[in-house]
């Protein structure tokens, strides 16, 4: 399957991917996970996307664009993938519908996410990642067993640049504003399955695999 998971920053996009992508059997592709490890890389491309993602602005389509189509190209995507956080904008979308062409195929679905800001926040602003092993977890709702340390590896717990505040609300306030007419956009094409985001992971995970008429 092809599927685009959208919704607004830190609604549970990444935490549902990662349990999507076992029950499918497709890679998750993140967008911003991919511009993280250019920016951990010090590529030009990751430069010029910093300068962005700490802004908590948008970093520029055709550079989200030629990074994402070129990693679904690679082997293990070809037969499907999921894709999180990215299109972000009708153009963005609209140079992926191209290139899905080109290759003969189209998106099987899209899901997108609900959530209100006051949840956002708190989600964001207790979200903690180790940079050894990935591992998301939240201070309050899936605290590590020892503050500060993964409970994988036990790597010191970081926080994401633009998880501050300040930063979420712009990121909040850029979501309404670019990625929100995209909804309308994948609904007029009858790809759009609305998932409401509010609930236990497991929870959402329910919704989403009826969502997709996947059996549990
Ligand atoms: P990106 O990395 O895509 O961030 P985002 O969309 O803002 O989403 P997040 O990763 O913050 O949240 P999420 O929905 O994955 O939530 P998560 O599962 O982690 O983008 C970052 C930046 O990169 C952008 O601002 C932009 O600059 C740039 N960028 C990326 N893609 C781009 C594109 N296509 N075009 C242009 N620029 C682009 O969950 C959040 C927290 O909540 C975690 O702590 C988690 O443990 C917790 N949690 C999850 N589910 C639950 C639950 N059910 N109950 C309680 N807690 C939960
Ligand atoms: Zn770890």
């Amino acid at each position: 399957m092809r599927i685009v998971l959208i919704g607004p920053p830190g609604a549970g996009k990444g935490t549902q991917a990662r349990i999507l992508t076992e029950r499918l059997s497709v890679p998750a592709v993140s967008s911003g996970d991919l511009l993280r490890a250019e920016i951990r890389e010090g590529t030009v491309l990751g430069q010029l996307a910093k300068q962005h993602t700490d802004a908590g602005e948008l970093v520029p389509d055709e550079v989200t664009t030629t990074m994402v189509t070129r990693r679904l190209g690679e082997p293990d995507a070809v037969g499907g993938f999921l894709l999180d956080g990215f299109p972000r904008t009708v153009r963005q979308a609209a140079l992926l519908e191209e290139s899905l062409a080109e290759g003969e195929t189209t998106l099987d679905a899209v899901l997108a996410f609900d959530m209100p800001d006051d949840e956002i926040v708190q989600r964001l602003t207790g979200r903690r990642i180790c940079p050894g092993c990935g591992t998301t977890v939240h201070v309050v709702f899936s605290p590590p067993r020892v503050p500060g340390r993964c409970d994988a590896c036990g790597n010191e717990l970081t926080r994401r640049a633009d998880d501050t505040e300040e930063t979420v609300l712009r990121r909040l306030a850029v979501y309404a504003e670019q990625t929100v007419p995209l909804l309308r956009w994948y609904a007029d094409r009858g790809l759009l399955l609305r998932v409401d985001a509010m609930g236990t992971v497991p929870e959402i995970s329910d919704r989403v695999c009826a969502a997709l008429a996947l059996t549990t």
